[in-house]
């Protein structure tokens, strides 16, 4: 079987998954590539660990039963006459409230799940041994967010819900694909872009001081792994010929049209809408009603702007040409997003995060500068 991987740059030579053989040349020992250097080091200054109560304590209370974590806008369902109506009762409307948090959640733990079995696939098919640290050192920092997250819907629900089918099969996909491009596009750039947006909005809206600071340390991760994403695009995406070009675009463009579509499509919660006796056919009706309304549209933008995330990034990137320039045009404004820096949202976020890090792992290191720096 030969592997197109599309490789312009040495060290993101790939070999096949099972081919541990060639991780034994001798050459290769002594050609490590340094560009990931100061990501793998800056590990140190954010290392946490969510089993220690220095960096969190899982113990810390919150009345789930009687106060809703988020307000009642970041809920779609709940912009609907019929949904808002069927659940007039506080406490109803809290546990709806609560109940699609862990739903948001639960894909959350899952594609932490496979954001560590994608390192760890990166790690066999990689062949510099720097990549290779770099992606190991991911698969680490995954692993305590797996912890970590599990713990926090272990200790505010007991359970986390299914992955949905959507998520699924594109984890699935991704971590099974031997071709390093569709590993770094669908997972670096996208679910981990979506991953920060998606944390950014939490962390901007959660009214439980646990999930906050569960989410601030997720972050500080995170932002370096959306970086390696990027390193990955600056070196890759000029060098393209056209096919090649179009080969990644069409990848990216698949990816990011099922994670909309895990994320905003209400078919995907069917039993949850019924265990609290809606009808899910009379809630996709107001769904479809609600998105031709300009004001509740208007009030439901900054879920929208989690999209906004990943469609810069590609565009940052270089990914996105006239080829489907239209079709993400269909879910933000192209232009207004041409304007925008480079800067990511959640980078301040993560920032103040690395600080509060920093001042428990080095105490009298505290106030050295902090930057999410690349390269
Ligand atoms: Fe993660
Ligand atoms: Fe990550």
């Amino acid at each position: 079987m030969t592997i197109k991987n599309i490789t312009k740059d040495a060290m993101y030579d790939a070999v096949a998954p099972d081919d541990f053989e060639s991780m034994l040349e001798l050459d290769r020992y002594n050609n490590r590539s340094s560009a990931f250097d100061k990501i793998i080091s800056a590990t140190h200054d954010h290392f946490w660990d969510p089993l220690d109560k220095t960096y969190i304590d899982f113990d810390e209370p919150f009345d789930i039963e009687n106060e809703p974590l988020v307000p009642e806008d970041l809920i779609a369902a709940l912009q609907t006459d019929y949904v808002s109506n069927h659940l007039s009762d506080p406490k109803e409307r809290t546990r709806f409230i609560n109940t699609m948090v862990l739903h948001s959640f639960s894909s959350i733990l899952h594609g932490e799940q496979g954001a560590l079995n994608l390192s760890a696939s990166l790690c066999h098919v990689l062949k510099d041994q720097g990549a290779q640290e770099y992606a190991a050192n991911q698969t680490r920092e995954e692993a305590r967010h797996v912890t970590a997250f599990a713990k926090y819907i272990r200790t505010r629900w007991g359970r986390p819900l299914e992955c949905g089918p959507v998520l699924k099969d594109l984890l699935v996909e991704i971590i099974g694909a031997p071709e390093v491009y569709k590993k770094i596009i669908g997972m670096q750039m996208l679910v981990e872009g979506l991953a920060m947006g998606a944390f950014a909005t939490f962390f901007n809206n959660i009214r439980d001081p646990l999930g906050k600071k569960l989410l601030q340390l997720v972050m500080t991760d995170e932002a370096f792994h959306h970086k390696f994403g990027k390193i990955w695009a600056d070196r890759t995406v000029p060098k393209l010929d056209p096919e090649e070009h179009a080969i990644i675009e069409d990848w990216a463009a698949h990816c990011f049209q099922t994670l909309l579509f895990n994320l905003v499509s209400p078919t995907q919660q069917y039993d949850l809408y019924a265990s609290f006796g809606l009808d899910p056919e009379k809630v996709i009706a107001a769904f479809q009603e609600v998105m031709t309304d300009d004001k509740r549209r208007e009030n439901m933008r900054e879920s929208a702007n989690i999209f906004r995330v990943l469609v810069k990034t590609l565009l940052n990137a270089g990914i996105i040409t006239d080829r489907t320039r239209a079709f993400y045009g269909m879910y933000v404004d192209m232009d207004e997003l041409k304007n925008e820096g480079e800067r990511m949202v959640g980078d301040d976020i993560a920032e103040d995060g690395i600080r509060y890090l920093q001042a428990i792992n080095f105490k009298d290191r505290a106030g050295a500068p902090v930057s999410i720096a690349a390269e």
